[in-house]
This record gives structure tokens, sequence and C-alpha cells, in this order.
């Protein structure tokens, strides 16, 4: 199915963002996160990180590159800023690098990582952009990695000193806070299939990682808000899961995933308990921490991309991630979804997989569910730029609009959705397939670290512009 038969078909027309839905207030940020964007590696006594040591493994990353450089973010953020200004957005949600903050992941603070911060934040809200920062976005610390990282339950409490250290610093400058992002990408990509960083192929062994990730977020926001923090989150993806078949074998895979991947990491936070399914994968003694995962937050973090579609396990090859393929000992298999659209990733394109997403989290939260920000949405749409320099990605305000439509629905059903972060920005180092994959507002030019403005950036400045003033 082509892109242009994303309903409606009105969509490339800026001014028809009012008939979206988007309540009177909404907020629009863009995303990035640090190994990503950042590059300068080596500088300012950065410390190396999990994500260092992984993309320098030869046969990692599909395209054999790594973040030393990626878009040089470290040092071109004035002019990132400009382009976020131009833009009209409200919030830049970005992520500090834990290990330039703190190279070992405990102990001494680094103060030249500190001050890129300040130049970064202090940036912003000269252009009257709010800083929207991460605690932490995959890159462990590589000294806390190698003594188990995220299985040891010890780097939550190693995570929750440094949330203090930046709360302590920043609280004052910054108003908003998401602690850990999707911390089921790293349990499950990470821990569990080793497709990233650290690249361990535990299975479901993975999951104590889950549980301390989960604990290490709870502990943050009680470290931030002990240090004059407010206004916190997380951010977790989310993705719809879609049952093969009516057969009941399918049915069953399809639940167990939908647990793993979603409830696994949502329920705990909002409901201080775990699926009972997944009780026998965490590690002993789990419950006695539950009061602490589930401390308060403001809002609620939602990245979504796509929907999955998941049958029993099958020898055959199904889906595959960033190439890869699952352990066929896996307990469900997961299958293409047809009759969509698709990216240049290959990511299936169902705007109203994303409304039914968040219409559950009503049905399933009730009032024990904060606000919700979107704090992820975007494709690889691969367009560059042609002779005369233009870069036409109109299939990524195609993605955009109807996605944003579909957030307008969500409302429309009651749901409260305060804002959108589009991710990206930039295009920028998409792990473990490297640069192939371009997430972007803006094109970057690797060669150059050149930033061409794609259609969709003008689209979305647009959009912003016609909301303010309706
Ligand atoms: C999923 C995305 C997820 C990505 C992580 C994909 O298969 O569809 O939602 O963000 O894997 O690399
Ligand atoms: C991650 C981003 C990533 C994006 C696209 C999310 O899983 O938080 O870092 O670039 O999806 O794959």
């Amino acid at each position: 199915m082509p892109f242009e038969n994303l309903p409606p078909s009105d969509f490339r027309d800026a001014s028809n963002a009012r008939l979206w839905g988007l309540p009177d207030g909404f907020l629009f940020g863009v995303s990035t996160a640090a190994y990503q964007v950042e590059g300068a590696a080596n500088e300012d006594g950065r410390g190396p990180s999990s994500w260092d040591a992984f993309s320098h493994e030869a046969g990692r990353i599909l395209d054999g590159s790594n973040g030393d450089v990626a878009t040089d973010h470290y040092h071109r953020y004035p002019q990132d800023i400009a382009l976020m200004k131009q833009l009209g957005v409200d919030a830049y949600r970005f992520s500090f690098s834990w290990s330039r903050i703190q190279p070992t992941g405990d102990g001494a603070t680094n103060a030249a990582g500190l001050d890129f911060y300040d130049r970064l934040v202090d940036g912003l809200l000269e252009a009257g952009i709010a800083p929207s920062p991460t605690l932490f976005h995959w890159d462990t610390p590589l000294p806390l990695e190698e003594r188990g990282g995220w299985l040891n339950r010890d780097t939550a409490d190693r995570f929750a000193d440094y949330a203090g250290i930046v709360a302590e610093h920043f609280a004052d400058r910054v108003k908003r806070w998401i602690t850990i992002n999707e911390p089921v990408v790293l349990t499950m990509l990470g821990y569990g299939a080793g497709i990233q960083a650290p690249g361990l192929q535990l299975g479901f062994g993975a999951f104590p990682a889950a549980h301390h990730l989960l604990l290490g977020h709870g502990k943050a926001v009680t470290a931030l808000r002990a240090a004059g923090a407010t206004n916190i989150g997380i951010a977790n993806n989310h993705a719809p899961t879609w049952p093969a078949s009516n057969n009941p074998e399918d049915l069953q895979a399809a639940g167990l995933y939908d647990n793993l991947a979603n409830w696994l990491f949502s329920d705990p936070i909002l409901l201080g308990r775990y699926p009972e399914v997944m009780e026998p994968l965490l590690p002993e003694g789990f419950a006695d921490d539950l009061a602490k995962i589930s401390v308060p937050i403001d809002w609620y973090g939602v990245n979504y991309y796509n929907p999955v579609k998941v049958a029993a396990p099958s020898e055959e090859a199904g889906a595959l991630i960033d190439g890869h393929e699952l352990d066929s000992s896996l307990p469900f298999s997961l299958v293409d979804i047809e009759g969509y659209p698709r990216t240049d990733f290959d990511w299936p394109v169902v705007p109203e997989a994303f409304t039914a997403l968040l219409v559950d989290f009503k049905e399933r939260y009730g009032e024990r569910l904060p606000p919700i920000y979107i704090t992820e949405n975007g494709c690889a749409i691969n367009d560059g730029p042609d002779a005369s320099g233009r870069v036409a990605d109109t299939r990524r305000i195609d993605y955009t609009a109807a996605h944003l439509a579909a957030v307008g629905d969500a409302v429309a059903a009651g749901v409260d959705v305060r804002g959108y972060f589009h991710w990206s920005l930039l295009d920028n180092f998409e792990w473990a397939v490297g640069y192939s994959q371009r997430f972007g507002l803006v094109y970057v030019d690797y060669e150059t670290q050149e930033r061409i403005p794609k259609d969709s950036f003008h689209w979305y400045r647009d959009v912003i512009a016609a909301l303010r003033t309706a």
C-alpha cells in the first residue's frame, strides 16, 4: 500500500492540523540521544560506555560504523539549537551521557562533562526551548557494564547516585525529566538477543536486567525529587501485539509477548505489580522492590513506532529485527505485517494501532494513569538531497501527519495526551544498523556534517505555527 493512501488525504496541508483534534496547549518537541548524535567520544574526560565497546567490536554494526563522531552535536549544538528555534518547538528531548558526567559510573564527577550540558541547557533556555533530558539512553558506563551492567542490582544504586548529581546541578533550569529510555529494548535486544550493547544472548535469562532497570527508574525518581527536580516521567517503548490468528497456540504466544514487551514495563510502575506470568523470570525478592518502582511519576512517556504480529514458535524464518533472526527456541515467533505501507527500515506504518494503544492504556490503568507524553514517534525514510539540494521526504510528512491525527483520535476518546516529541531532529547513528537508516527532520551529510532541513522540517514548523495561531 502506498503512503498516499494514509487517511485523510489533506495531511500535507499543515493548516489542516487544526482538524486533528490535538488539545490546546499541546506541546511539540524533537528527540535525540547522546550516543546517537554527540560524537566527541574521547573528549573532555568522557569515559567509555557499553556502546563504545560494542560498536567497536567487528561485525556488530551493519555498516561497520560507530558513534565516535556521529553528528558532532557536541560541537555543533549551537547550530542545532538554531534549527530547533526555526522549527518553533517547545521542548528538546536529549540524553545526558552518564559516562561524560561520571566517567566510571561511580565516584568522581567530570566538571567538563557538566560544562557541556550547561552550555546546551543554557543555549536552549535562551532560545525559548525547554530542555527535557533523559538520564539514560542505553549507554552504560563501561566499568559498570564489566561488573554485569543491569544484570547487577548494584547498577540501580549507581544510577540513583548519578541522578542525584545531575539533579543537584540542573534542577534550577531543567523543568522536565525522563529517567530511562526503553528498558524493554535494552533488556530484549541488549541482554536477551545480543543485537545491541552489551551484546549478550541470555534469552529469558535477561529478565533480571528488566527488574534492575525498573528499580533504577524508581530510585532515580526519588533521588531526582530529593534534589529538587519536578515533572518526572519515563520513556517506554510500546508495540501493540497482534496475534497472527485465533488459534489457541498463536493467542497464547501473543499474550506472552504482549506481557513481556509491554506490560512487564508499565504494570510495575503504574500498578505496583508484575504481570503474573512474568514473575518466575524475575530475581528472587523482586516483590520487595515494587513499592520503590511504583513511586508516583508526574507523566508517562510512550515511544511508538509500529505494532508487532506474533505467532506460535516456528522453524520458518519470520520477521527480522535489525537484520537478525530471532532464536527459534523462543516460545513465540514474529510474523511480517502485510497490507500496510512500510518505512525504508521495513517497519509497517499503522497509525490506527497508535490510537488503540493509547486507548488501551486508559482502559488498563484508569485513574492510575498520569498524563501521557509521546516521547518518540517517527520513521526511517532515507531520501537524500536532489540536484537542487532539496530533500523531498514526503513519506515522512505523511507518516507524521497520520500519527499526530492518531493521537488526536485518542484524545477524542478521552486519553489525556499532552505532547509529542518527534524522533528525530537529525539523521543519526541508528544503533545496530549504523548510519544506514535516516530518522531526521534534518538531513545530515556525514562527510561534511552539513545540515539540510528536509521538507518534513518545514512542514512540522508549519504545523506548530498553525496550531499556535488557531
Ligand atoms: C521495533 C521497534 C523498536 C526497534 C528497536 C523494531 O523491531 O518494531 O518498535 O524500536 O525494533 O530497534
Ligand atoms: C530508540 C531510539 C531509536 C528509535 C528508532 C527507539 O527504540 O529510543 O534511540 O533510534 O527507536 O529505532
